[in-house]
């Protein structure tokens, strides 16, 4: 799609529609209120766009839907195995592919096999689920972004990056403890910023001295591989296929969700190298995923996700996903909206806590934020600050390191119109900001709160 034109079209047409259906105001308010303030407690047919996740919301293509009709539901050594593996194999060549329902199935797996009480886990910036996989262990997860991954106005082009010294400072004191490193990719709590190849090497060579496996979380691979080829000196024009490679090049292993840039509904898996790991796993897996050769996925699911690879690397579909995706952004900050710069591959991130000066963070403003979206205009967005990290395993609050309210964008599903549409919707609340008051939460579990806390707004000062 070259020949010079401005207008970076979706490089697909529509084959299959699914109907919207537009409540008023009051049904909103009557609906937000019954959900007690928890988007993730709406129904999603009473949601006009539903920004909260990308993950599994992404429409499959016609080719991925032939696939799925090919598919083979043999328990054991089922030809749609072989091709899931080949294909997850071609671009991230590790020894040991173990097939699971979804990404923290994976985690939970690795997470059980090497963590426990007194180890430490850095990433760049752990994933909710990550996190909360590690701490069920007994072990402490922590987050190493570079200082500017912490400052929604930096421009840094890679502000995912884990910050090296900060490792080595880690693994020099606590080297024991650490059973392996992960980078996260794109970093997906931090805004959906990329980690730079530069970085994942300087990475691998501090893990390299201090004998540490480096782990991939490499949910969103594809549009960080994307953002090297326009972002990082030396690799315009090269293949995005051959910069995945190179990433999984310089790890040990990786966890994924196929739920995102694999383009599937649903599925993951975990990869290694290591032959005492992948039987110490693969037999964690047994006990909850089943067996190794579909590990909690059908057949079919299997066929979509070897598909939806091949298409997650092609160049037009992530040139039109990162455009269409900035299109978002840029529109916002043309407004004055407070965003997150640079724009996320998968999302664009509204800084809540600027937007909301005069909500303090422990009346989480992201919250506060993200509740007026649905109301103003029944577009479901995603709160993560202090809602979703504030809690400690201790029980005690502290604000997050940000208050952001993430409109993350379903992969291949909405158009440049709805996208308009959601960008007039975020004006008007925007233009009210003032107005909005804070929340408190009147009930919480004990992890993973954002899930079903049950909120009210605090009365107007
Ligand atoms: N790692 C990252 C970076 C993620 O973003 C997610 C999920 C996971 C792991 C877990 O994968 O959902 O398949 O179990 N992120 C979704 C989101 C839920 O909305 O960002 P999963």
């Amino acid at each position: 799609m070259g020949d010079g034109f401005r207008t970076i079209i979706e490089p697909f047409r529509i084959h299959a529609v699914e109907p919207m259906r537009m409540l008023d105001r009051g049904e909103r308010q009557r609906k937000l209120a019954e959900a007690d303030y928890n988007l993730f407690a709406l129904h999603a047919d009473d949601v006009l766009i539903d920004l909260l996740t990308d993950s599994g919301t992404g429409a499959m293509s016609s080719e991925q839907w032939a696939a799925v009709q090919r598919g083979n539901e043999a328990y054991a050594g089922a030809p749609s195995w072989f091709r899931f593996e080949a294909a997850v194999k071609e671009l991230f060549p590790f020894r040991y592919v173990l097939p699971t329902h979804q990404g923290r199935a994976a985690e939970r797996i690795l997470f059980s096999a090497v963590s426990g009480p007194g180890r430490v886990i850095p990433n760049n910036t752990h994933f909710d689920t990550t996190r909360a996989n590690i701490e069920a262990t007994g072990a402490e997860a922590v987050d190493l972004v570079i200082p500017e991954g912490h400052q929604p106005r930096s421009e840094h082009p890679f502000k995912g990056n884990l910050d090296v010294a900060a490792l080595e400072r880690l693994l020099a004191t606590r080297g024991d403890d650490v059973p392996l490193v992960m980078l996260t990719i794109t970093n997906n709590s931090g805004g959906g910023q990329p980690v730079s190849l530069a970085n994942a090497r300087a990475v691998r060579e501090v893990c390299d001295r201090y004998r540490k496996p480096l782990f991939l979380d490499a949910c969103r691979f594809a549009e960080n591989a994307w953002f090297i080829t326009i972002r990082e000196p030396g690799y315009a024009g090269v293949a995005v296929a051959d910069i995945v490679r190179e990433l999984a090049s310089l790890a040990d292993g990786m966890t994924m969700s196929a739920k995102k840039d694999p383009l599937a509904n649903i599925g993951g898996w975990l990869a290694f190298n290591d032959e005492r790991l992948a039987e110490q796993c693969r037999n964690l897996e047994i006990l909850t995923e089943g067996f190794p050769t579909y590990g909690g996925l059908a057949g079919r699911d299997l066929e979509a996700i070897a598909v939806g690879l091949r298409e997650a690397v092609d160049e037009d579909y992530l040139r039109y996903r990162v455009a269409s995706v900035s299109y978002l952004g840029s529109a916002l900050r043309r407004l004055g909206v407070p965003v997150v710069v640079p724009f996320g591959g998968h999302a664009i991130f509204i800084d809540a806590r600027e937007l909301l000066p005069h909500v303090p963070p422990l009346a989480y403003p992201g919250q506060a934020l993200a509740c007026a979206l649905y109301l103003e205009g029944g577009v479901r967005s995603c709160e993560i600050g202090t809602v979703m990290f504030g809690r400690k395993p201790d029980g005690s609050e502290q604000p997050a390191p940000m208050d952001l309210v993430r409109l993350a964008v379903p992969r291949r599903t909405y158009t440049q119109s709805h996208i308009d549409y959601v960008i007039e919707v975020v004006e008007r609340v925007a233009a009210s900001a003032g107005d909005l008051t804070g929340m408190e939460i009147t009930y919480q579990p004990e992890r993973l709160r954002h899930f079903t806390a049950r909120f009210r707004p605090l009365p107007a000062r």
